[in-house]
């Protein structure tokens, strides 16, 4: 019983997570050719494809899945195996804090993409925020195997990693509504989503 409530809190989040991206790619020009880093199972890759976000996503992962909705491409967390700016959006979903060095994996995820960045991730500014978010992320991924570092955004860290980098901020969403009801009154400040554009 407890797994199927887990089961349907995540379907619900992925959908919530799924509904902001939606709002903030749907009036741009839909990306030729996009890369999914961190793509998990794929569900947001399918989701991309068929809303018509994307016409193509290369799925990028380090741990490969039983069931996948879009196959990986497997490598082994450091470069990423294409060439520069070979995709016109490189979007990331609940994946940087994952990575062993969020700074380095960004850098590299920017390297890829000629116009669009897209990150959904996490921010906090409290003790209490921080603790959040670690039980959330341990009970979200450990069912997967995924291990979580711990290496969330304090404050607004990241963005100037990003604009040194040549991105200008055209969207950030936060708090972000990935949540509903009462418990995403209580963790939506942790949630942000933007996007940013090559210079
Ligand atoms: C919380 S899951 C998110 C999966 C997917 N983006 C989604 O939202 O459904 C985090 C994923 O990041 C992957 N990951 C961890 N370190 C990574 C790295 N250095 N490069 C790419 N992916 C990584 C994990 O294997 C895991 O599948």
């Amino acid at each position: 019983m407890f797994s199927g409530v887990v089961q349907r809190g995540t379907e619900a989040y992925r959908r919530g997570v799924f509904d902001v991206l939606a709002s903030v790619l749907g009036p741009r020009r839909p990306a030729a050719n996009s890369l999914d880093f961190g793509s998990g199972d794929g569900w947001f890759a399918q989701q991309m494809l068929a809303a018509g976000l994307v016409s193509k996503v290369t799925a990028v992962e380090v741990q490969p899945r039983k069931k996948c909705f879009v196959q990986p491409v497997l490598f082994d967390g450091g470069r990423l195996p294409f060439p520069d700016r070979c995709f016109d959006l490189a979007y990331s979903i609940d994946v940087l804090h994952h990575c062993d060095d969020p700074r380095a994996s960004l850098s590299d995820l920017m390297r890829c993409t000629s116009r669009l960045l897209v990150i959904k991730d996490h921010t906090y500014s409290s003790a209490l925020c921080l603790r959040m978010l670690q039980l959330l992320d341990a009970q979200g991924n450990r069912r997967f195997g995924v291990p979580t570092p711990y290496h969330f955004q304090r404050r607004w860290e990241w963005l100037p990693w990003i604009e040194q980098e040549g991105f200008h901020l055209r969207t950030l969403i936060h708090p972000a509504p990935c949540h509903g009801g009462i418990f995403g009154w209580a963790t939506n400040r942790i949630q942000f989503l933007a996007v940013w554009e090559r210079l």
